[in-house]
């Protein structure tokens, strides 16, 4: 279908908790070093939310920013996207839900998307067509994680990779030639067991044979999810470059999602990517899960490193398992 406008980025800001915790204050936890973790994933410490801190909290403060950037007021928001898998409340009301009351966005429509890592690619590509179709011309999408609360702390496999963020961007009509020129989004869902959260949810609620067990907490096979993105990760952005008419070295940045810094090489190498266009700040944060993508993008947006019409690529992968790549001309100055 022939599209009536493009969606570009027009705004962006991302938020993180104070508290740092780092490799050293985890092998005090469990049976672990420095040394290992970053040989391993890259990742030297990650930010860690309190305990009255929600998912809301931080896509509050992340979304404050895009709107600023944008120069846009809360009540001219259409509607507001929330991918998040640690959301203030299980069941309702939704995140999104939640925002725009925080925000004053009092136009808005809301919900909540669910694809884990793939989160913010996910929610970019379902805005996206709002802005394409002229259904919505202001969007306000947050990916925000806070998987802290879900990490098993007896766990070393798992609980030493994540840390918590959230990240935010406004989408709205651009120039033709700017804005998002191609996507891609998988699933292959025979692999739902290697990255799971197995109680809390209607298959296994959270109740005494469930709760201060490890049914609560991230379960993962680190070997399968890691074969799997070292795959998934170029053959995705490939797909996505197709779209978009464009080719591998086109590519002026690549912001990958910030998982292990093993599987972004891998995917640099498949992609023939030179250092200097793939930004990685995992060391900082570890795997913030949906907000790791617009977390680093608006890192190398502060820091002046994205131009006027320079190709961005943007790769996520997660629990699902999901993937999603995205290719845009880049619209800010
Ligand atoms: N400290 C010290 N030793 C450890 C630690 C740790 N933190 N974690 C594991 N080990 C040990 C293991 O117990 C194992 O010991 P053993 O040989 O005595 O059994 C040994 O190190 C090797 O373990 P492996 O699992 O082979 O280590 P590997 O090199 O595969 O690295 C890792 C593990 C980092 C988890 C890797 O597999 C990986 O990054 N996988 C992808 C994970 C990922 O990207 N997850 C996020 C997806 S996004 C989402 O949707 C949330």
């Amino acid at each position: 279908m022939p599209k009536k406008h493009h969606a570009g980025i027009t705004g962006i800001g991302s938020a993180v908790p104070e508290k740092i915790m780092t490799n050293h204050d985890w092998s005090k936890i469990v049976d672990t070093t420095d040394e290992w973790i970053v040989s391993r994933t890259g990742i030297k410490e990650r930010r860690i939310a309190d305990e009255n801190t929600a998912a809301s909290d931080l896509g509050l403060k992340a979304a404050k920013k895009a709107l600023a950037d944008a120069d846009l007021k809360a009540k001219q928001i259409d509607l507001i996207i929330v991918t998040t898998t640690t959301p203030d409340y299980p069941l309702f009301p939704s995140t999104a839900a939640l925002l725009q009351e925080k925000l004053g966005c009092t136009k808005a429509a809301s919900f909540d998307l669910s694809a884990a890592c793939s989160g913010f690619c996910y929610g970019l590509t379902t805005a996206a067509q709002f802005i394409e179709t002229g259904f919505y011309q202001k969007i306000l999408l947050v990916s925000v994680d806070i998987l802290s609360k879900y990490v098993d702390k007896t766990d070393r496999n798992t609980c030493v990779l994540f840390g918590d963020g959230a990240g935010a961007v406004i989408l709205e009509a651009v120039d033709p030639e700017y804005g998002l020129l191609g996507s891609d989004l998988g699933t292959d869902g025979s692999g739902a067991q290697y990255l799971i959260v197995p109680a809390g949810g209607t298959r296994k609620l959270l109740d005494k044979t469930s709760i201060g067990t490890a049914q609560q907490y991230i379960q993962m096979n680190g070997k399968e999810v890691f074969k799997f993105a070292v795959n998934t990760m170029p053959e995705s952005v490939e797909r996505a470059l197709e779209k978009a008419g464009l080719k591998d070295t086109d590519i002026d940045m690549f912001i990958p999602h910030q998982a292990n810094v093993r599987i972004i090489d891998a995917a640099m190498k498949r992609l023939k990517l030179s250092e200097e266009k793939v930004y990685i700040n995992l060391d900082k944060y570890g795997n913030t899960s949906s907000a790791s993508i617009p977390l680093a993008l608006d890192e190398v947006y502060q820091a002046g490193r994205l131009k006027k019409g320079m190709i961005l690529a943007v790769c996520g992968f997660g629990a699902g398992l999901t993937w999603g790549a995205n290719v845009l001309r880049w619209c800010k100055k």
